[in-house]
């Protein structure tokens, strides 16, 4: 697949088949997070990934309640390590490298069929207590992954048009 098709089908699956993700298929994606860029080359970050369903159902409480946390197979929290460093640009690091990344990721598992959902409305300190993440870290998103309960395709995105958004040489 292209990663121009990649894009066009990846959407936001909010609704998961109970079918397990192979662990094999798990790496193969996560080593396609491992080779995301970030400032520096520092990769500071860390991704933990959830498929045992008690833990699972604490952090769909920690979610907002949001259903479909607790029906994915698995769900990854992107943690960014040194959250507070900053680049000159005035922009915080961790949060553009696990935003890179989890993108990587949700690229890669559409490639697989796969669904995911960004999530961040979540409670921080519940995530990083349920997930035992030292207090210093923060969590960017947790992802939910599984094979959607309906197929991914090419349906029309509500985006801004492209005029909108782009312009050359000034804003
Ligand atoms: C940073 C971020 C946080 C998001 N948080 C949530 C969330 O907590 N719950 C949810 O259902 N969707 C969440 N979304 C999904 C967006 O609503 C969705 O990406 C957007 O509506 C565009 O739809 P699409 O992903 O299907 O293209 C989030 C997306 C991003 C990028």
């Amino acid at each position: 697949m292209e990663v121009k098709d990649a894009v066009e089908i990846r959407r936001s699956v909010r609704s998961y088949r109970d079918e397990k993700v192979p662990r094999t298929i798990i790496k193969d994606i996560m080593e396609s997070v491992r080779m995301a860029p970030s400032a520096s080359n520092r990769q500071d970050w860390k991704f933990v990934i959830v498929d045992e369903e008690t833990v699972k159902d604490q952090l769909y409480k920690a979610a907002n309640e949001q259903s479909f946390v607790r029906e994915a197979p698995v769900v990854i929290a992107g943690v960014a390590t040194e959250p507070e460093e900053m680049m000159s640009c005035g922009v915080k690091a961790g949060t553009v490298d696990l935003s890179i990344a989890l993108d990587h990721l949700t690229l890669r598992a559409a490639e697989e069929g796969l669904g995911t959902c960004w999530i961040g409305a979540f409670d921080q300190d519940k995530t990083r207590e349920i997930l035992e993440i030292p207090e210093d870290h923060k969590v960017i998103s947790l992802m939910p992954l599984g094979y959607p309960k309906y197929d991914l395709t090419r349906e029309d995105k509500k985006r801004k048009k492209l005029e909108k958004i782009i312009s050359y040489n000034n804003f």
